[in-house]
């Protein structure tokens, strides 16, 4: 594990709890606090066009008050891209979006959206923040996303997590191993996350390129039972096992 590989906790499901209910508890934002006070380098929400758990109203509300930077998720359209400009968090990860999704299923489409990309790029970076595409680990997306000049990516790791433990994990492994060594080579400050968990996480966080993990659902859904920084605990604990 590099000495300084990061952890971005995504607070989006605190706010699905808070739906379910109409409630104004439990609310993303004290559980974004937490997180920071436990240990987070950073806080990730997912601004989803259907506004399933995080509202507009929470991005506003974390901005000025969260210790460590924010990293707002967000599809590439119109809309979104102004609610970015306006927001200017430290980071912003775009992200592709389907409504019916339970949750972000693949990777963007940079290659096949390359112009709609790059000028989101371009404004969200004018607007002061460093921006991430959020890809899976494919050499045509790689070469797409040098061409639209963003700085970061995170690779998908869903695929991974997904797969049985065994050959067809190791073969997931051995590939965003091999991308993320490409990806730093072409100068990309690489990120990697969805579907991680303190079971699978270690051989991820093994990965020398990569420098930050974002993790959300497994780590909320376990602070359900032991609290958030002993949930944040865990994870630390099973990322730092990668290095033992
Ligand atoms: N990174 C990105 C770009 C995501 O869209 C998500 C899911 O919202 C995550 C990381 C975290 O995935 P998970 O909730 O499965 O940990």
């Amino acid at each position: 594990m590099p000495a300084f590989l990061r952890l971005g906790v995504n607070v989006d499901h605190i706010a699905t709890l808070r739906q379910a209910r109409g409630t104004p508890y439990p609310d993303p934002v004290e559980g974004a606090l937490l997180a920071a006070a436990a240990g987070a380098d950073s806080i990730t929400i997912h601004l989803r066009e259907d506004r399933r758990h995080i509202q507009d109203h929470d991005l506003f509300r974390l901005l000025p008050v969260c210790p460590v930077p924010v990293n707002l998720e967000m599809a590439v359209t119109p809309a979104m891209v102004e609610i970015g400009v306006e927001a200017r968090p430290k980071y912003i990860c775009l992200v592709p979006e389907r409504r019916e999704e339970r949750t972000t299923e693949g990777g963007l489409d940079v290659a096949g959206n390359l112009a709609a990309v790059t000028e989101a790029c371009q404004r969200l970076a004018a607007a002061g923040s460093e921006v991430s595409l959020f890809i899976a680990a494919d050499a045509e997306q790689l070469a797409a996303a040098k061409a639209s000049g963003a700085p970061n990516l995170e690779i998908h790791t869903g695929g991974y997590a997904d797969a049985e433990p065994g050959p067809a994990r190791e073969a997931e492994l051995a590939r965003i191993t091999a991308f993320a060594r490409e990806a730093r080579a072409l100068g990309f400050n690489v990120h990697a996350g969805h579907g991680l968990n303190t079971e699978n996480v270690a051989p991820i966080a093994r990965i020398p390129e990569i420098v930050e993990l974002n993790i959300g659902h497994a780590l909320i859904a376990r602070a359900v039972f032991v609290g958030l920084p002993a949930a944040i605990a865990e994870l630390r604990l099973a990322m730092a096992r990668s290095s033992v």
